[in-house]
C-alpha cells in the first residue's frame, strides 16, 4: 500500500475488535511519529500508551463519554512538552507538530490493518490528574487505536475547487 492509498483508506474507527494491537506494528505506529517533521527539530511530542481496561474506561468519560473510546484496545494521550514557542509567522508550534506526528501514526496504521479515531473532545484536566502528567504538559489529542469493527463509509470534502486557488486569493 503506497502512501496514497493510506490516505484514502483512513478513517475514523468508532468500533473495534477487542483484539489487542501486537507490540512490533505498535513500535512501528511509534517510529512513524518518531520520524515525523517538526518546527526547528524540536521534537516536543510526547507519548503516554494506555492498555489498561480501567484506565482505558476512566479516558472515556473524560472524553465525554463517547462509548467507543474505551472499546480501542490501545489509546495514545498525545502530549506536548512545550515553552509554547510561537514561529515567525505567529503560529504556536506544538499542536501542528504533535497532529503531525498524530497523522503519521494513523496512516502507518492504515497499512499494518488497524485504525484509528482522534478524539478531541476531552476535558485536559481530568486526563492530565488520572495519567499525573505534570501541569506544564499539555495534552493535545488522543488517538485511539485498534483493529476495526466498521467499515469506511463515504467522505464527505469539499471539491478540490473549494479549497485551492492559483496565484492569488481568488472568491
Ligand atoms: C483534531 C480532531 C479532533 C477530533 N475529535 C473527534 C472526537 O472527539 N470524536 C470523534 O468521534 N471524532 C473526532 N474526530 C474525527 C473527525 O470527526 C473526522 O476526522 C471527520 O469527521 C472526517 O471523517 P474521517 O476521519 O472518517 O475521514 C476528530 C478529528 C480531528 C482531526
Amino acid at each position: 500500500m503506497n502512501v496514497f492509498e493510506a490516505i484514502q483508506n483512513r478513517y475514523s474507527v468508532r468500533r473495534y475488535q477487542p483484539r489487542p494491537v501486537e507490540e512490533p506494528k505498535l513500535l512501528r505506529l511509534l517510529e512513524a511519529a518518531r520520524l515525523a517533521p517538526s518546527a526547528s527539530n524540536r521534537q516536543e511530542w510526547r507519548f503516554i500508551v494506555v492498555r489498561d481496561p480501567q484506565t482505558r474506561q476512566a479516558l472515556m468519560r473524560a472524553a465525554k463519554h463517547q462509548p467507543f473510546v474505551a472499546e480501542a484496545p490501545v489509546i495514545l494521550v498525545c502530549c506536548a512538552v512545550t515553552d509554547n514557542h510561537v514561529m515567525s509567522c505567529g503560529q504556536l508550534c506544538y499542536p501542528i507538530d504533535v497532529a503531525i506526528a498524530i497523522e503519521h501514526i494513523a496512516l502507518q496504521a492504515v497499512t499494518e490493518g488497524l485504525g484509528t479515531c482522534w478524539i478531541g473532545a476531552f476535558h485536559e484536566d481530568q486526563v492530565k490528574e488520572m495519567l499525573h502528567i505534570p501541569k506544564a504538559v499539555r495534552v493535545v489529542e488522543l488517538l485511539l487505536v485498534g483493529y476495526p469493527a466498521d467499515a469506511a463509509v463515504t467522505k464527505h470534502r469539499l471539491p478540490l475547487e473549494a479549497i485551492v486557488m492559483y496565484d492569488r486569493w481568488a472568491g
